[in-house]
C-alpha cells in the first residue's frame, strides 16, 4: 500500500466524496497548490471522473511540470496555470465550476471575496486541516454543506470515509498476498465505500 503522508487516501476520499455528491463530468475543476502529493492525484482523479481539470502553482513552470508529469503517465489533459496572488487565482477560476485546495498545511489560499459571489463556482473543497484553513469562509468539517449558494467541504467532511478508507485498504492486504493498493486502487475503492454508505 502507497500512502505517503496520506496522499493517496486524501485525494482519493475527497474526489470519491465529490463524485458521490456532485456530477463531474464535463465540470471546469480547478485545483489551487495542486503541484503537492495531494494535488497531483486529486487532479488525475478528477480527470479520470471526467473533469476538464486545472492545476496551478506560484510557478507557471511547476505547474507545467507537474501537468506533464501527470498527463504522460495517465494519458489526460491537464492544464497548468499561476496562481500568485489574488488576481492570477481570480483568472484561473473564470468559468471554473469547482476549486480545491491543496495548498501547504495551514496556508490560506482562496478569500471569501474571490468565491462567495463567483458567477459559475458550485463547489468550494479545501484539503488543509490545519487553521488558517485553505479556503476562508468554510468550516472544517463541511460536508457538502450550502455556503453563499456553494457547495462547501472542509478537510474534516471526508475526513470520516479517509479513515475507512485506510483501515479496509490495510485489512485487506491480509486477505492476498498479491494485493497492491497505489492511487487507482485506494481511488477505486474510496467509490465503493462511498457508494455503501
Ligand atoms: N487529512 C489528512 O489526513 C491529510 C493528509 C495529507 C495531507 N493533508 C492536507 O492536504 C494538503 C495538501 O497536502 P500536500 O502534502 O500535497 O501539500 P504540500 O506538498 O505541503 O503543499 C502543496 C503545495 O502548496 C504550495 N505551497 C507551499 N507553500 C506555499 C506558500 N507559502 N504559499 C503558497 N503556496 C504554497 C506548493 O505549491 P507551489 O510551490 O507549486 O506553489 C506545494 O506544492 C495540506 O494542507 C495537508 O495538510 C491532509
Amino acid at each position: 500500500m502507497l500512502d505517503s503522508n496520506g496522499s493517496n487516501t486524501t485525494a482519493a476520499a475527497a474526489i470519491a466524496q465529490l463524485g458521490a455528491e456532485v456530477p463531474l463530468l464535463g465540470k471546469r475543476a480547478v485545483i489551487l497548490a495542486g503541484t503537492g502529493p495531494v494535488g497531483q492525484r486529486a487532479a488525475v482523479m478528477l480527470a479520470k471522473a471526467g473533469a476538464q481539470v486545472v492545476m496551478t502553482s506560484r510557478s507557471l513552470a511547476r505547474a507545467s511540470a507537474a501537468c506533464q508529469a501527470m498527463n504522460a503517465r495517465f494519458d489526460l489533459a491537464l492544464q497548468p496555470a499561476e496562481a500568485s496572488d489574488p488576481t492570477t487565482t481570480a483568472a484561473c477560476l473564470a468559468e471554473a465550476q469547482i476549486v480545491i485546495t491543496t495548498g501547504a498545511a495551514g496556508l490560506e489560499l482562496l478569500p471569501l471575496a474571490l468565491w462567495a459571489d463567483h458567477p459559475t463556482l458550485e463547489v468550494v473543497l479545501d484539503a488543509n486541516a490545519t487553521p488558517p484553513l485553505g479556503i476562508s469562509g468554510i468550516k472544517i468539517q463541511d460536508r457538502g454543506t450550502l455556503r453563499h449558494g456553494k457547495r462547501c467541504y472542509g478537510a474534516l467532511g471526508f475526513g470520516g470515509l479517509k479513515l475507512e478508507l485506510q483501515r479496509t485498504c490495510v485489512a485487506q492486504l491480509f486477505e492476498a498476498n498479491d494485493r497492491v493498493f497505489d492511487a487507482p486502487e485506494v481511488f477505486a475503492l474510496a467509490c465503493e465505500l462511498v457508494q455503501r454508505r
